[in-house]
């Protein structure tokens, strides 16, 4: 059994960026999804309305599963996608989140459809990561990282001291915050208009 660590989260919250900054600091490799699918092309298809492939994930648990394998040391792997690497163990998942809010204009400056950014900015709210990482791999095992006020090298600095030591993480309400910044009625008629 080959080890390996994981970094979840929605699109946009910062998988990319703060993955490969605590890959560096725990001297290990990092591995990012969405470059092994399209590397590997582990696609059925490409889906031009939201803009993203569709991953075969039988295909991809195997071809990950082998390469985690020639790894001396667990790699950090960035997925959206709760699944299990073939013959690999998944020590400990950090699920990266980050205001609705905030999330909302980082995909909106990405150029997204205002479809998949409300489908994201739902998942985010509704904490959907975090469940279905919970779900698959056990809650002990998923924390979670609250990355909205973090710049990106002390958000990996927590992103490796919770894979690492398994330190606690952070509790994650986004109603509750959000109804006291009064900004809860702007992000339900958002996702009204386009959800
Ligand atoms: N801690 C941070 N502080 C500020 N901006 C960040 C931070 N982490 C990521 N970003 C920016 O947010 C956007 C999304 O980050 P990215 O790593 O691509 O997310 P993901 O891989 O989860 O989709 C990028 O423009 C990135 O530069
Ligand atoms: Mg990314």
């Amino acid at each position: 059994m080959a080890d390996l660590y994981v970094i979840a989260g929605v699109p946009g919250v910062g998988k990319t960026t703060i993955g490969s900054l605590a890959a560096r600091l725990m001297r290990t490799r990092f591995i990012d999804l969405p470059d092994f699918v399209r590397s590997e092309r582990l696609y059925t298809a490409y889906d031009r309305s939201s803009r993203s492939y569709v991953v075969d994930v039988r295909a991809l648990s195997a071809a990950l599963g082998s390469f985690i394998r020639e790894e001396a040391k667990p790699p950090i792997l960035a997925t959206h996608i709760a699944f299990k690497p073939r013959g690999c163990r998944v020590i400990r998942v950090v699920v990266l989140r980050k205001n609705p809010i905030a999330l909302l204009a980082t995909l909106r400056s990405r150029g997204y459809p205002l479809r998949k950014v409300a489908a994201n900015v739902t998942a985010e709210l509704l904490d959907e990561q975090y469940v279905e990482f919970a779900r698959k791999f056990g809650r002990p095992r998923v924390a979670q990282l609250d990355v909205t006020h973090l710049g990106r090298y002390e958000a990996a600095k927590r992103a490796e001291r919770i894979l690492s030591s398994g330190s606690g993480g952070d509790v994650v309400d986004w109603f509750s915050s959000l109804e006291r910044e009064n900004k809860l009625d702007k992000v339900l008629s958002f996702l009204s208009r386009y959800g």
